[in-house]
C-alpha cells in the first residue's frame, strides 16, 4: 500500500480565504496542531510577501518538529533568497517555487514565451537547490496548460533537481476524469518522472477539489495539497479531512494510506474555525456537527440495531465522541426509549406510548429536544405531577432584581427569589460583571454547587425591541444542565435561564429519588 504525503497549505493558501487572516500566535498554534495531526509538509507562508509573512514562516520553522516546513516563492531570486532565509532554523526545510505554465497566464500575466517559461523553471530550480535539497516546483494553472508543454516543464523541473512536482488545478476547472488522464499521461510520457513525487493542488470552484485529488491519487500522484476545512482562495482548496478520510475509508479502492492521526481531525478543524472566524457548516463532511447525527426515525432505529446501517466511519475515528441521535420531530419510539434509558428510565410499552405522544407535540413546537426536555416529559406523564403545565417544573423563580454597575467597579446586585411560596433575598457586591454577580447570588440563595460552563445571548428578532435569547450550560458534579430564557430584558433572561438550569437539577434528582423509592417498595 502506498503512503500518500499530505501537504497542508492552511497557513498559506488557506489564509488567502477572504477574511481568514491569522496573527502570529494563531499561526503558531495551528502549525503545532498540524504537526501533531501528522501532516508531512506544512506550507507556512510566502516569505517574501511581507515582513509579517517572513516572520511567521521563520517562527513556524523554528518550533515545528516532525513535519517539513515550506515557504512559497516565485521563480525570482529575491523570493527564493527570502524563502531560504526564513527556513534556516527548520528541521526539514522545503522551498516551493511556482510559475504559471498555461498559455493564458504566459500571454496575459507573464508576457513570456513558452521557451522562456521552460528556461525560467530550469534557472529557478537550479538556484533554489543551492540552499536546500528539498525543492518543490508547481506549474501554476497546469490543468489549462498544453499537455506537451506541461510534459517539458515537469521533465525540466526534475532534471534541474526538483524532488516534488506539483500539478495544480489553480482555477478548479478540471473534472476527475481529466485529472486522472493528465496525471497518467505525465506518468507515461515524462522520462525522469520516477525521480520525483507528483503532487496535486486542486481548487474547489466547481466543488470537485476532493474528487480531482482522489482521481490523481488513483493515477499515481504521491502527494495531495489541501487545507483544514477546505479553506483557500475563492471557493477554497481540497479539504484535508475529506481527502484523508476518503483514502482511509476506501483504501480498497485507492490502495493507499496517509500518516494523518485521524482522531485529531475534529479538534484541528475546530481550532482553525476559531482562529479564522470561518465557521464549519453543520453539514460539512467529516467535521460538521451533523456528520454523525441522525434524526429520521428509520435511521435511528437502524443505528440502534447496528451502527453500520447508516454510518461508514466510526465517529471516534475522526475525533467525535459518539454518534448523535438527535431527537426531533422525525425521531421514532426506539430513539426515545433509548434516550430515556440513557437518562436512567426503563419505560414500559404503555409509558413509552404516553411519553411519545407528548414528545411529538413538543417536537412540533421546538426544533431541538434536549435531555432535560425528555426528563420533564417523563416527569409529567409517568409521575403525573399536578399543576405542572410547563415542560420544566418551576421550583425557583425570580421575584425581583436590582443591579448597579459602573465602569471599572464591582457590580452590586440585590436578588429576590421564590421557592415553594417563600421569598429569599441576597445582596452581593462581587463578580466579574453583572451576570457573574447574579450567578453568585443565585448560588448563594439556592445553595446549588454549580459552575457556569457556557453563556450565550442572541437576539431573537432584529430591531431595538428585540428579545434576548439566553442559553447557558452549567456544570454540577460533572453533569451539564442547560438553561434557556427569553426576554426583552437580557439581565432578566439571564437570571431566569440560570434558574431554569438549577430547576432542572432539582427535577432530575427528585425524579431519581422517586424512582429508587418505587423500586425499593
Ligand atoms: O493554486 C495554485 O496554483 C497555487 C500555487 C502557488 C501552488 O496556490
Ligand atoms: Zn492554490
Amino acid at each position: 500500500m502506498r503512503t500518500i504525503k499530505i501537504f497542508d497549505t492552511t497557513l498559506r493558501d488557506g489564509e488567502q480565504s477572504p477574511g481568514a487572516s491569522m496573527n502570529l500566535r494563531e499561526k503558531l498554534e495551528v502549525a503545532l496542531a498540524l504537526a501533531e495531526l501528522g501532516v508531512d509538509v506544512i506550507e507556512a507562508g510566502f516569505a517574501v510577501a511581507s515582513p509579517g509573512d517572513f516572520e511567521s514562516v521563520r517562527e513556524v520553522a523554528r518550533i515545528v518538529r516532525g513535519s517539513s516546513v515550506c515557504s512559497l516563492a516565485r521563480c525570482v531570486e529575491s523570493d527564493i533568497d527570502a524563502a531560504a532565509e526564513s527556513l534556516k532554523e527548520a528541521e526539514q526545510p522545503r522551498i516551493h517555487i511556482f510559475l504559471a505554465t498555461s498559455p493564458i497566464h504566459r500571454e496575459y500575466k507573464l508576457k513570456m514565451t513558452a521557451e522562456r517559461n521552460i528556461e525560467s523553471v530550469h534557472e529557478a530550480v537550479i538556484y533554489a537547490r543551492r540552499f536546500c535539497p528539498d525543492i518543490e516546483f508547481s506549474a501554476e494553472d497546469a490543468t489549462r496548460s498544453e499537455i506537451d508543454h506541461l510534459c517539458r516543464v515537469v521533465e525540466t523541473a526534475i532534471s534541474a533537481g526538483a524532488t516534488t512536482v506539483n500539478i495544480p488545478d489553480t482555477v478548479g476547472y478540471a473534472t476527475p476524469t481529466e485529472m486522472y488522464e493528465r496525471i497518467s499521461t505525465l506518468m507515461n510520457r515524462v522520462p525522469n518522472i520516477d525521480k520525483a513525487v507528483i503532487s496535486v493542488h486542486n481548487h474547489n470552484d466547481l466543488g470537485m477539489a476532493v474528487a480531482t485529488s482522489l482521481a490523481a491519487v488513483l493515477a499515481g500522484a504521491g502527494q495531495v495539497e489541501c487545507t483544514i476545512n477546505g479553506l483557500g482562495e475563492r471557493a477554497g482548496n481540497c479539504s484535508l479531512e475529506e481527502v484523508v478520510m476518503a483514502i482511509k475509508t476506501r483504501h480498497d479502492v485507492y490502495n493507499a494510506k496517509t500518516r494523518i492521526i485521524t482522531p485529531k481531525l475534529v479538534p484541528t478543524s475546530r481550532l482553525v474555525a476559531t482562529v479564522t472566524g470561518l465557521k464549519v457548516p453543520r453539514n460539512k463532511a467529516i467535521v460538521g456537527q451533523n456528520a454523525f447525527a441522525h434524526e429520521s426515525g428509520i435511521h435511528q432505529d437502524g443505528m440502534l440495531k447496528n451502527p453500520t446501517t447508516y454510518e461508514i466511519m466510526l465517529p471516534s475515528d475522526v475525533g467525535f465522541q459518539k454518534t448523535d441521535l438527535v431527537l426531533g420531530k422525525h425521531s421514532g419510539r426506539a430513539a426515545l426509549a433509548d434516550r430515556a434509558k440513557t437518562l436512567g428510565f426503563e419505560l414500559d410499552a404503555d409509558q413509552l406510548a404516553k411519553v411519545f405522544v407528548e414528545f411529538k407535540k413538543l417536537a412540533d413546537r421546538k426544533k431541538s429536544i434536549y435531555d432535560d426536555d425528555i426528563l420533564a416529559l417523563i416527569e409529567q406523564n409517568i409521575h403525573e405531577q399536578p399543576n405542572n403545565s410547563n415542560t420544566t417544573k418551576e421550583v425557583w423563580s425570580l421575584v425581583a432584581y436590582n443591579l448597579q454597575c459602573c465602569t471599572g467597579g464591582e457590580p452590586t446586585v440585590t436578588l429576590t427569589l421564590r421557592y415553594k411560596n417563600k421569598e429569599y433575598t441576597k445582596e452581593i457586591s462581587d463578580g466579574d460583571g453583572p451576570i457573574d454577580a447574579i450567578f453568585l447570588a443565585i448560588r448563594d440563595i439556592t445553595g446549588a454547587d454549580i459552575s457556569l460552563k457556557e453563556y450565550s445571548v442572541q437576539s431573537v428578532t432584529g430591531g431595538q425591541d428585540a428579545q434576548g435569547e439566553v442559553t447557558i450550560l452549567i456544570n454540577k458534579n460533572g453533569d451539564t444542565y442547560r438553561g434557556y430564557a427569553v426576554s426583552t430584558d437580557t439581565i432578566e433572561a439571564s437570571t431566569t435561564a440560570i434558574l431554569n438550569a438549577v430547576n432542572r437539577i432539582l427535577l432530575k434528582s427528585e425524579l431519581r429519588v422517586q424512582d429508587s423509592e418505587l423500586l425499593e417498595n
